[in-house]
């Protein structure tokens, strides 16, 4: 099939990439001319496990292009995919500004009927909105086009995202035109192959689909959290009662890990915008605006540990961090728990060493360059002279690290652990203090100086 996709982000990107290495025709457009010309040779601007391959190959099987020219793409696709951003605006709710950008150029451009299939993750109502806009410039033009507008919000996970996309859990397709529900199909039956993904719903319930999804992994996040917090003022140990509630069928051991609180580009912005949503239908999202505020506040324990084991005196400390991208396997830095670490911390007259497999160019990006931040080439290199160790993100390799060398190259030899990987006794037995998120005894740790 000839596809276009507006937008080459992670969704857009992996998308576009998948659908063309099952033997579509695709051409993925962007109106960032600087992504588009790095992807036309072959440079990947986002780190996505397998990502790089897939890309190069097809691009040059010559099945996957890359262009600035809108025109060009639509002109293309038989379908064509919405999957540019949807930030949050001031007030939580989405910025639908790209998305209706895109519709307005849809409609000034098509020449031919097309399915139109939105993937970004829009507020309910947004596919009418979409809808009406495509058709006014068409009837601006005086053309009687027909299309479809089909809602399939994305699921894929950064750091997962090809897998995802080539074996997805479900495909969500929000439509009532038989015809574009039969291209869709057509298009996703390499990925339906094994059992049946496709659900079908109406436009709205799509859109609400996604919504719901995230907000109930955040829930099942900032629950655990909360729970942790409790454990930690009881004595007792979160990692415990985890592996209690998870042996519980309805409950799972998925999702249920406490830490530094979800960042991300997607759950936060959604939990605030369904928050909005719900507001803006006169209803109060009490559930969704405590796994908010509880998040918030999870961002900023990690720095209140570490002033506590301090004494509330921060100012001249270097702070050794592992981890800096807001999960594993990702370079992406939106909302990451760790940029409210470092705030704080250099709020406090703190240095930082940071190390990140993969967040760097980000975090400069951010960050610019400033005195008190290091990036370091190696997650040892980022402990020598510092006062205390923090893992902020759980990648692989730090998780049976060198607990000698660590004990060594600090100055107060102390672990922050949020995301719970290492076992307090190991770290304790190798000579350091050791705290983790809820494990009652961090309460109680002695202070070391
Ligand atoms: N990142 C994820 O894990 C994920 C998962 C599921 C759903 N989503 C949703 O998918 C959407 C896209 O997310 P993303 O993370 O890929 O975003 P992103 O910010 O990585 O990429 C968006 C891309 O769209 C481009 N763009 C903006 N306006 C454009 C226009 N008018 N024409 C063409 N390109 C344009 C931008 O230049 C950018 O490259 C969002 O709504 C997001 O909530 C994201």
């Amino acid at each position: 099939m000839r596809v276009a996709i507006f937008g080459t982000g992670y969704v857009g990107l992996v998308t576009g990439t998948c659908l063309a290495e099952v033997g579509n025709d695709v051409i993925c457009v962007d109106v960032d001319a600087l992504k588009v010309a790095r992807l036309e040779r072959g440079e990947i601007p986002i780190f996505e496990p397998g990502l790089t391959p897939l890309v190069v190959e097809n691009h040059a099987a010559g099945r996957l292009h890359f262009t600035t020219d809108a025109a060009v793409a639509i002109a293309h696709g038989e379908v064509i995919f919405i999957a540019v951003g949807t930030p949050p605006e001031e007030d939580g709710s989405a910025d639908l500004s790209h998305v209706l950008d895109v519709a307005r150029t849809i409609g000034q451009a098509l020449s031919s009927p097309a399915v139109i299939v939105n993937k970004s993750t829009v507020p309910v109502g947004t596919a009418d909105l979409v809808r009406e806009t495509i058709a006014a410039e068409l009837s601006a033009r005086g053309s009687d086009l027909s299309f479809d507008l089909v809602s399939n919000p994305e699921f894929l996970k950064e750091g997962d995202a090809v897998q995802d996309c080539m074996r997805p859990d479900r495909i969500i397709i929000g439509s009532d035109s038989a015809h574009a529900i039969g291209v869709l199909r057509s298009l996703y039956a390499p990925f339906n192959r094994n059992h049946e993904r496709i659900v079908l719903m109406d436009v709205r319930s799509a859109e609400l689909t996604k919504y719901a999804a995230n907000a109930m992994l955040a829930t099942k996040i900032s629950f655990m959290n909360e729970m942790a917090n409790i454990a930690e003022r009881v004595g007792a140990d979160i990692e415990q009662v985890r592996l209690g509630i998870g042996s519980d069928p309805r409950i799972g051991y998925h999702f249920i890990y406490p830490g530094a609180g979800y960042g991300g580009s997607c759950f936060p912005k959604d939990v605030k915008a369904l928050e909005h949503i719900a507001r803006s239908h006169d209803y109060e999202p009490r559930v969704l605006s405590a796994v908010e505020a509880t998040n918030a506040a999870q961002k900023e324990h990690l720095h209140a540990l570490i002033s506590r084991h301090f004494e509330g005196n921060l100012k001249g400390r270097t702070i050794a961090v592992w981890g800096l991208a807001f999960k594993p396997n990702t370079d992406d830095m939106r909302e990451a728990p760790s940029r409210t670490l470092l705030e704080k911390l250099w709020s406090d007259g703190a240095s930082v060493q940071a190390f990140d497999p993969e967040a760097h160019e980000e975090v400069r990006r951010i960050y610019g360059n400033r005195a008190d931040l290091q990036l370091c080439d190696s997650q040892y290199a980022a402990l020598d002279g510092a006062d205390a160790l923090v893992i902020v993100t759980e990648w692989k390799a730090f998780r049976s690290p060198d607990l000698g060398r660590i004990c060594a190259a600090l100055g107060h030899p102390v672990v922050f652990d949020g995301r719970n990987i290492f076992e307090p006794a190991t770290i304790e037995a190798a000579g350091l203090a050791y705290y983790g998120v809820g494990r009652g005894r961090s309460v109680q740790a002695p202070t070391r100086d």
